[in-house]
C-alpha cells in the first residue's frame, strides 16, 4: 500500500499512541499534536522507534480555540492531501450537573467536540482530494448518558452529531465519517475514571488500546467503495 498521510490527534498516549504506532510502523506519516513543546519532545522521543515513517508533532492545546485555529491552518498548508483525520484525543471530568466546575466543561467540550469540530472545517479541501476517511473517536457515553457523565456525555453526544451531520453533507464527495464506540480501554484516561470513581483500577481488566487501534486501522484501510459508518468495540469478557 503507498504510504499515507495521516492527521491523528491524541498520538501521544492510549489509543492514539498504539494506532500512531502501527500506522508508523508500516511506512505511513503521522501528523499529531501535542499540548506543549516539552510535551511534543516525549511523544517524538516515545515513537522514534516506531518504524519508518515520518512522525510530525506540532504545538496546540486542543482546549484552546485559537491555538485550534492556528493548527488547522498550518496543517492545511503544509499537507495539501490529507488521507484520514483521526480524532483521538480526549479528556474526561466525572461529576453531577449540580458540581462540575465551569473549567471541566469547557476542557470537555473544547477538546472533545469543538476542536474536532474546527480541524474537520480546516482541513476539509485536503481530505476530499485524497476522498479521505474522517474517523471521531467516540464512547459509550456517547449513546448513553449515566449520572456523573454529563460533561463527558455531552461532549460525545455533540461529537456524534458532527459525524453524522458531516457524513450527510460529504456525501458523493467520496470523503467518509466513521464514529468508532470503544467500551472501557486500558489507557490512563481509564485510570483517572476509576480513581475518580473510588474503584481500584487493574488494566488487565479491561480491553487493550492495540485491540481499538487496530479496529480503527481496519476502518482506515476499507477500500472506495466501502465503509462502517459506526463501529462499536466492546471488551469480550
Ligand atoms: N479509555 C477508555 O476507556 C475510553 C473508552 C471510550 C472512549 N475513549 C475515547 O478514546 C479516545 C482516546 O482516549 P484514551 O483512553 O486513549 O486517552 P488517554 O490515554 O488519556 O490519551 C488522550 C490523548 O489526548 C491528548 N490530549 C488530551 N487533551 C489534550 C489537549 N488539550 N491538547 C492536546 N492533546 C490533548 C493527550 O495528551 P497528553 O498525552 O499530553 O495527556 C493524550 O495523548 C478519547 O477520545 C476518549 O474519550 C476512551
Amino acid at each position: 500500500m503507498t504510504p499515507r498521510i495521516h492527521v491523528l490527534t491524541g498520538a501521544g498516549a492510549g489509543i492514539g499512541r498504539a494506532l500512531a504506532a502501527m500506522l508508523l510502523s508500516r511506512g505511513d506519516t503521522v501528523v499529531t499534536v501535542a499540548r506543549s513543546a516539552a510535551r511534543a519532545d516525549e511523544v517524538r522521543a516515545d515513537l522514534a522507534d516506531a518504524g519508518p515513517g515520518e512522525l510530525v508533532v506540532e504545538v496546540a492545546d486542543l482546549g484552546d480555540v485559537a491555538q485550534v485555529e492556528r493548527l488547522g491552518a498550518e496543517i492545511a498548508q503544509a499537507h495539501p492531501r490529507i488521507d484520514s483525520l483521526v480524532h483521538c484525543a480526549g479528556v474526561v471530568e466525572l461529576g453531577r450537573v449540580a458540581d462540575l466546575d465551569t473549567a471541566s466543561w469547557l476542557s470537555q467540550l473544547n477538546v472533545n467536540l469543538t476542536a474536532p469540530a474546527l480541524l474537520c472545517r480546516d482541513l476539509m479541501t485536503n481530505l476530499r482530494l485524497a476522498h479521505a476517511t474522517v474517523v471521531m473517536v467516540n464512547s459509550g457515553a456517547g449513546r448513553v448518558a449515566n449520572p456523573d457523565w454529563a460533561g463527558y456525555a455531552a461532549s460525545k453526544h455533540g461529537l456524534r452529531a458532527l459525524a453524522d451531520a458531516l457524513r450527510a453533507e460529504e456525501a458523493g464527495t467520496g470523503v467518509r465519517v466513521t464514529s468508532v464506540y470503544p467500551s472501557r480501554t486500558a489507557t490512563d484516561m481509564q485510570a483517572k475514571v476509576h480513581l475518580q470513581e473510588g474503584r481500584p483500577y487493574r488494566a488487565a481488566d479491561w480491553m487493550q488500546p492495540s485491540s481499538v487501534a487496530a479496529s480503527v486501522l481496519h476502518v482506515l484501510d476499507l477500500p472506495v467503495d466501502a465503509t462502517i459508518p459506526d463501529l462499536t468495540i466492546r471488551t469480550s469478557t
